[in-house]
């Protein structure tokens, strides 16, 4: 599974880019403007730090709602680097500005997605990922690991190369279970990936190996 980073802020993403394990970057809009990145230039500029940080796949959300802005904006963000990919929201316009990025090679990623079918429509515009939010499904008491599932199940049955985004993780337990059920690609903050490493009995099992060390060497 891929691990991509949920997050505008440089020093995490550095942080995750260090520990050698990112495959990319999702932002979003309330991403940015948490990191105080505003303005359509510092945007930008904002957009080329990032993929001047990570190797992969750096997704950059539209604003517009309709199809002439998506487009426009997202050309304008797919021009700016390879890594870009163009994030469109799950509304009919989104599906049809997927559809045309698709037919021009341009990589995309469908986002705010809650159910199988918003999931199927975008495999079938061509997206390069599906972004359901697994997290705000939760916040719902709906389980949302069991959309994730339910959409792996449908991608498989027509062999969909649309890959699956798991979107909105936040903890070390959503990272694993979307690993268990076969998600393409998880994307969360960098304390979901940070927490994997953790375990006590690393902690004390290291402790005892150095004092051990230390008392065969002195
Ligand atoms: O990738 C989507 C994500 O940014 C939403 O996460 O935690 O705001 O639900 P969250």
């Amino acid at each position: 599974m891929k691990f991509f980073i949920d997050t505008a802020n440089l020093d995490d993403i550095a942080e995750a880019q260090a520990l050698g394990v990112l495959d990319g970057v999702t932002t979003n809009p309330s991403l940015m403007a948490k990191e105080g990145i505003t303005g359509e230039e510092n945007i930008i500029n904002h957009y080329k730090k990032i993929c001047d940080l990570v190797e992969g796949d750096v997704s950059a959300e539209v604003i517009s709602t309709d199809f002439d802005g998506m487009v426009k904006e997202g050309e304008a963000l797919a021009a700016l680097n390879p890594q870009i990919v163009v994030k469109l929201p799950m509304i009919a316009d989104g599906v049809k500005a997927c559809k045309y990025f698709s037919s021009k090679g341009i990589k995309t990623n469908v986002t705010l997605v809650f159910s199988v079918g918003q999931a199927l429509l975008a495999a079938k515009a061509g997206a390069t990922y599906v972004s359901p939010f697994l997290g705000r499904l939760d916040d719902i008491s709906t389980d949302g690991l069991h959309l994730i599932e339910e959409i792996r199940h449908v991608y498989d049955n027509y062999g969909f190369e649309t890959q699956i985004l798991s979107a909105s993780v936040r903890n070390t337990m959503h990272v694993i279970n979307c690993a268990k059920i076969g998600s393409d690609v998880m994307t969360g903050p960098l304390s979901s990936i940070t927490g994997l490493l953790k375990h006590p009995l690393t902690d004390s099992g290291l402790a005892k190996f150095l004092a051990d060390y230390e008392k065969g060497n002195n």
